[in-house]
């Protein structure tokens, strides 16, 4: 491989400063943009020393998905990301009390991190009740867009699976057909889209919106 880009690139994980807690690693946006040779690729290797497959949630939240899927499914890695560094600490401190080998919380932006994920690094990536910001104004912050299907595209493995949920309906319809318009995935489910929540653990906005009774719209996307 030739020097350059990928000889600065660090090779082991980051580890984690003094008294900071092991399950979170933070990826400052400032670094990330200005210097991301200097982060690991985002891959189970790099991340958590094992090649076990590796799952993504973005915009994880406090973390109770994945930190109810670690302990289930100990054979795979999950990774969250998420831009809020309170509501990581609290999923870092929830994943500290099960003291898990296979779950990690980065603080970063997915957008500026998402260069870094390894090609068919992942098996899953979650996308659970992105911010809408229907706000025209707002709409640049949306995650789910043309591009982050090339963000997936690239990370998933063949076969690797994207779920997509929101309770909101204008943007769930918007999300569907930009992915209808792609090509290189196929749904998972011969219904158009699915509704409710068909996963073995829940997540803090699931359990929000169940709770008031309102609808979960959600579809499944498989790599082709
Ligand atoms: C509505 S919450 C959903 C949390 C979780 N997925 C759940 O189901 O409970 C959306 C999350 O996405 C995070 N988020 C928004 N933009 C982000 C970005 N660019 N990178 C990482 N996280 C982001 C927000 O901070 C927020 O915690």
């Amino acid at each position: 491989m030739p020097r350059g880009r990928y000889s600065r690139r660090i090779q082991t994980p980051i580890l984690p400063e003094a008294g900071q807690n092991r399950y979170l690693r933070f990826f400052p946006a400032d670094a990330l943009y200005r210097t991301p040779d200097l982060f690991p690729c985002l891959d189970s290797r790099s991340l958590f020393g094992s090649d076990a497959p590796m799952e993504m949630e973005v915009g994880c939240g406090t973390g109770e998905f994945l930190c109810a899927l670690a302990p289930r499914y100990p054979a795979i890695n999950f990774v969250g990301v998420e831009i809020s560094p309170k509501a990581l600490r609290y999923a870092a401190q929830t994943a500290a009390g099960l003291a898990l080998n296979n779950l990690l919380f980065l603080c970063a932006d997915f957008r500026l991190a998402a260069p870094l994920l390894a090609p068919s690094s992942l098996r899953a990536l979650y996308l659970h009740f992105p911010d809408p910001h229907m706000q025209p104004r707002y709409r640049k912050h949306r995650l789910f867009d043309a591009h982050f299907l090339d963000i997936a595209h690239h990370a998933l493995e063949p076969d690797g699976l994207l779920s997509v949920m929101t309770d909101v309906e204008a943007l769930f319809w918007e999300m569907l057909e930009t992915a209808e318009a792609d090509p290189r995935f196929r749904k998972r489910h011969a219904e158009r889209f699915l509704t409710g929540w068909d996963f073995p653990v829940a997540s803090r906005f699931q359990k929000t919106w169940q709770a008031k009774g309102l609808p979960i719209l959600r579809f499944e996307l498989l790599k082709r």
